[in-house]
């Protein structure tokens, strides 16, 4: 370990450049515009994972964005681990709001300022610099490993998972390693042992076939924007926090009791919390800790929502047309399909005769849960432990990585989410960023982990 530890030190700049590199492709998977730094960038990681001596590096068209593998399967007897991460990224709008620019890497302090700085280019760039090191020192690994990386998580993998599906004996392992989630606060090195799933779908509202003069027709012809707002606003209580879509709670599995006890053992500050992202006060349901209500309880929000005049000043316009999208973040044993069906019915149900609703479905993804007791989660929690000097907290995070589900469906293993970020780095916001000490101290908590994995527990 100490050749190891001096090479991943000695590293540290040549490290942070490579991620720069990587940081300053616009692989933005929401938009078309960026196919070409998709594939360029899909191309650039096959041939630093074969630089770094993995064997079989390849990149895998799909009908969407490319999925990159490699692997170095010569640790004979050892168990298997597939690292999963994503290189694609969400796109940087409102452009306005970043001090620096998204795709020129910024480092202020210990901050590194990017899109994807986090989620997930920093996060998942931390396991190939532990892979490097473990070849450049000992030019081997102490596990079988394999690699994959896909451009398509922001838009819910959807070519991921026939792939996972065609390419089950490749990606067999003995677990899944996912560097993509929080840790519970700076410091404080943390496995997320369980995810929120998702719903996520667009309301169309149609009324009449133009624009109209609000005094002319208003008060007779429907009004789209407002019909929208009505059926909206009946989907959720905003005093209770409780979704009111018919049997939106039906299959909803509460914690236990062991469970509650250790969300509530979670130290939390209410005043820090609401000063962190600049609100009044939290919403939602009462009876649930803030942390209970964004890790384990479902929720319905609006995620955009548009419809008539938006310029300067007013006009006095009855819209035509008026939409919105909705996500619901699920948990155990919600189903996204059945999720996202009972809110069509039920919009179908409350819409006025006087309007056409058309619903689209978008992505979804089930929620997980993880057992904290598992082998390789104990491993993780040791190996973050020797470099933080620190108990691990095992938590539940809101956010959904929706193809952890489809690992333990189709592979029939967990995976252990070893989190390097932080909430407040600005995912999917302007200036995200992430440590440049997390991403420093990340690598070793990788190249200990596989260490660990090598080693048969009694
Ligand atoms: N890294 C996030 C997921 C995440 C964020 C997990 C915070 C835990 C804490 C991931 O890249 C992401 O943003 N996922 C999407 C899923 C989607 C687009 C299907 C999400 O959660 O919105
Ligand atoms: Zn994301």
């Amino acid at each position: 370990m100490d050749a190891l530890i001096s090479y991943l030190d000695a590293k540290k700049e040549t490290h942070l450049e490579a991620l720069k590199e990587i940081l300053r492709v616009p692989s933005v998977s929401t938009s078309p515009e960026h196919k070409g730094d998709i594939d360029s960038l899909a191309e650039h990681l096959r041939t630093h994972l074969e630089a770094i001596g993995m064997d079989s590096a390849t990149v895998h068209k799909t009908p969407g964005n490319p999925i990159v593998t490699a692997e170095w399967l010569h640790a004979e007897d050892a168990p298997t681990v597939l690292i999963y991460g994503h290189y694609d990224v969400q796109p940087a709008d409102p452009l306005e709001l970043w001090e620096t620019p998204p795709f020129e890497p910024t480092q202020k302090g210990d901050r590194l300022y990017a899109r994807g700085a986090s989620d997930d280019k920093g996060q998942s760039f931390i396991h190939v610099c532990a892979l490097e090191a473990w070849l450049a020192t000992e030019q081997r690994l102490p596990v079988n490993v394999k690699i994959l990386l896909e451009g398509e998580e922001e838009i819910g993998s959807p070519n991921l998972v026939p792939f996972l599906e065609e390419n089950q004996s490749w990606c067999s392992c003995d677990t899944v390693l996912v560097s993509d989630t929080a840790m519970f606060g700076k410091d404080q090195p943390s496995i997320t042992v369980g995810l929120r799933g998702l719903a996520y779908l667009e309301v169309h509202v149609e009324g009449p076939s133009r624009d109209l003069h609000s005094g002319v027709y208003g008060g007779a012809a429907p009004n789209p924007a407002t019909i929208l707002s009505d059926l909206l606003s009946q989907c959720i209580d905003s005093k209770t926090g409780k979704v009111l879509i018919p049997g939106f709670y039906d299959d909803v599995l509460e914690l236990t009791n062991a469970e509650e006890e250790a969300v509530h053992a979670l130290p939390f500050s209410l005043d820090a919390y609401k000063d962190a992202i600049g609100i009044q006060d939290v919403v939602g349901e009462a009876e649930y800790t803030v942390h209970e209500r964004v890790s384990s309880r479902p929720t319905f929000d609006v995620n955009g929502l548009w419809g008539g005049y938006q310029g300067e000043g007013a006009k006095t316009v009855l819209p035509a047309t008026a939409g919105a999208k909705v996500s619901m973040r699920l948990v155990p044993n919600q189903e996204p399909t059945v999720i996202a069906d009972k809110f069509e019915s039920f919009i179908h149900s409350i819409a006025p005769d006087s309007v056409r609703v058309n619903v689209i479905h978008h992505h979804g993804g089930s929620p997980v849960v993880m057992d904290l007791t598992s082998d390789p989660i104990q491993k993780a929690a040791q190996a973050f432990k020797e470099v933080y000097q620190k108990d691990v907290f095992f938590t539940r995070e809101g956010g959904s990585i929706p193809i952890i589900a489809d690992f333990k469906r189709v592979l029939g293993v967990d995976s252990v989410l070893m989190g390097f970020g932080l909430n407040e780095d600005g995912l999917h916001s302007p200036n995200e960023s992430f440590s440049v000490e997390d991403f420093f101290r990340g690598r070793e908590v990788s190249a200990r982990f596989l260490a660990h994995m090598a080693t048969k527990t009694s």
